[in-house]
């Protein structure tokens, strides 16, 4: 088999970040076999649109395959065996509850041949569903295929690592502005992270499409806004516009055939019948897809369940083309300055090491609340270091007019009418503005609205208001009570006052096999007491040398210790 392997690393820091992570092949898991990789066309200034990435996401998922691999799996006895179907463009092994290989292959003919090889298991004590589909298992039929396996470098966790790790890397960094892209790197969603997940997509329009064979699957919210970290949850919209007559043109004269399609009371009904039948198959007959849950009386109904073998937690949605347009609108922003990508990934991971977020509803800020918060503080900067959703209404041309339901949901999509002011603060300087910014912000009285770029009046009573910035009449953080926001301030509070204390190295940074002192972002992962404070009025922030000093050195006594064992 000729195989051409391709090395290089992996970067997807600063513009074009996910377009760029598209051209690049990773060091261990990816090779390229038999033919070389398709060069992507960018488009203007390096910049490519959501919506040609996502394109071109799905073409690749759609000539992929998952399989279940023994965790022994002869990778040359492998790899000969699916190339016989045709050539492998690339592939790579991971884990999450057990082996898995993507493979995927230079045409979608090759999915068919492998399809015409593979058998359907014999189990003589239980009854199959006989539902084919891309998700495969491999078994050997000799016992000789063991040595020559996968070696640890070439699988591949889909999460995270754990904070104390993350604390112990940054404290190796020289400077906060590293710290900041350090972590940046360690947290955000890999090539394979987000090939998988283009991938699960695919899968599910696979059983979607036994109903809806024009339909599309597409994910939307952090796995493809930019933003995304490892081990976050996969939001699927499923896409049935091609056969909604939404877009279609009407001839003006002439006879016409139309289908005959059942009726239903209002859009969101036929939307919760869809996902409700969607969400039974998915249930039934889907493989690897356990713990299906139908939510349809929630404002934006959705099918949740958990995807076994990516490991992905998925929340399947319908008509919900307002978040798809949030997404899009986040990207861009994303795009725009790599100091925005960079400043969200660290708000989000701090916020979440002090539970100010949660992967579980409540009364918590979620991620989108607090992407917004991070924008809006960008756009207040002197000068700005992105521009305020009106000025992105304002460039847009008549391809990019977009109403939804009433909204207009209309900003530029061709970036290079952007004009961005020459705002050179650094990352550092901007985490310490950003915290100072909300430590003092009126939340009492003011809104936080992206549209305009500036505070508004709250036109509701609730602890936090966030304009939603297209359904403008709603507040994303409707949810959040005055202790969760509370709690908020007062960490903001918190970590300003840290950075200020903290903006050098210490000394002792690691000889080999020494705890290393965290310093700078690092102390701010760390647990903070202001968890506890219940409420601002009952107890006045203060700094809290005392307790900073003997959080850190209980850093080090765990290190201590864990380097003994
Ligand atoms: P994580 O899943 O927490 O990593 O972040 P996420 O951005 O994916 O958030 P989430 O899964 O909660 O929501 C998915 C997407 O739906 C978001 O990125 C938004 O585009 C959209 N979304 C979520 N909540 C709201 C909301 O309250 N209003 C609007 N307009 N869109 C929302
Ligand atoms: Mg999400």
């Amino acid at each position: 088999m000729a195989a051409s392997f391709t090395v290089c690393r992996l970067h997807m820091i600063g513009r074009g970040s996910l377009a760029k992570c598209l051209q690049k092949v990773d060091t261990f898991l990816h090779r390229n076999i038999g033919t070389n990789v398709v060069a992507v066309q960018e488009e203007k200034n390096g910049f490519k649109s959501l919506y040609a990435v996502q394109a071109e996401r799905q073409e690749q998922a759609e000539r992929s395959v998952l399989i279940s691999c023994h965790s022994r799996t002869n990778e040359k006895k492998f790899l000969k065996h699916m190339s016989k179907h045709g050539d492998i463009k690339k592939y790579f092994f991971y884990e999450s509850y057990g082996m898995y290989a993507v493979v995927e292959y230079a045409n979608q003919e090759s999915v068919a041949s492998l399809f015409e090889g593979t058998a359907i298991p014999s189990i003589s004590h239980e009854s199959l569903v006989p539902f084919k589909s891309r998700l495969l298992s491999l078994r050997s039929l000799d016992s000789a295929d063991l040595p020559n396996q996968p070696s640890g470098k070439k699988r591949q966790a889909q999460t995270s690592i754990p904070i104390n790790e993350l604390i112990q890397r940054l404290a190796k960094e020289e400077s906060i502005d590293q710290q900041i892209t350090s972590l940046t790197e360690a947290y955000q969603l890999t090539e394979e992270n987000c090939r998988l997940r283009f991938l699960v997509c695919s899968l599910l329009k696979d059983i979607a499409a036994a109903f809806f064979p024009e339909c599309t699957i597409k994910p939307f919210g952090s796995s493809v806004n930019g933003f995304g970290k490892l081990g976050c949850d996969l939001d699927m919209f499923l896409d049935l516009d091609s056969i909604s007559g939404r877009n279609a043109t009407m001839p003006k004269s002439g006879l016409l055939l139309e289908y005959q399609m059942k009726r239903a009371n209002s859009e969101r009904n036929v939307t919760q019948n869809i996902l409700s039948v969607i969400g039974e198959c998915v249930d039934q007959f889907g493989p690897g897809c356990v713990g299906v849950q139908k939510i349809l009386n929630a404002r934006c109904p959705l099918v949740r369940f958990a995807h076994q073998p990516s490991g992905f937690q998925c929340d399947l949605t319908a008509n919900n083309r307002v978040a798809m347009k949030s997404t899009e609108l986040l990207y861009l922003y994303g795009e725009l300055d790599p100091r925005v990508r960079h400043l969200v990934f660290t708000v989000r991971c701090w916020a979440r090491a002090h539970s100010i977020t949660s992967s579980i509803p409540g009364a918590w800020i979620s991620n989108f609340s607090l992407t917004v918060m991070v924008l809006f503080f960008l756009q207040r900067r002197s000068p700005p270091i992105i521009p305020t959703l009106d000025h992105l209404r304002d460039l847009a041309g008549p391809e990019d007019k977009s109403v939804i339901e009433d909204n207009d949901c209309t900003f530029v999509s061709d970036f290079t009418k952007i004009q961005l002011e020459s705002n050179t603060e650094t990352l550092e300087q901007l985490l310490c503005e950003f915290f100072e910014f909300y430590a003092a912000f009126s939340f009492r009285t003011r809104s936080i609205n992206i549209r305009k770029g500036k505070e508004q009046n709250k036109p509701e009573v609730a602890p936090l208001h966030i304009q939603n910035p297209f359904e403008t009449t709603l507040n994303v953080s409707k949810n959040v009570n005055a202790t969760q926001l509370d709690r908020f301030v007062a960490l903001c509070q918190e970590s300003s006052w840290l950075l200020q204390q903290n903006k050098t190295a210490q000394s002792g940074v690691g000889t080999k096999g020494k705890a290393i002192t965290p310093w700078g972002l690092s102390t701010l992962l760390l647990p903070s007491q202001v968890a506890a404070i219940k409420s601002r009025k009952r107890r006045k922030w203060e700094p809290a040398s005392e307790r900073i000093k003997s959080l850190l050195e209980s850093l080090k006594d765990n290190n201590n210790q864990q380097n003994k064992s």
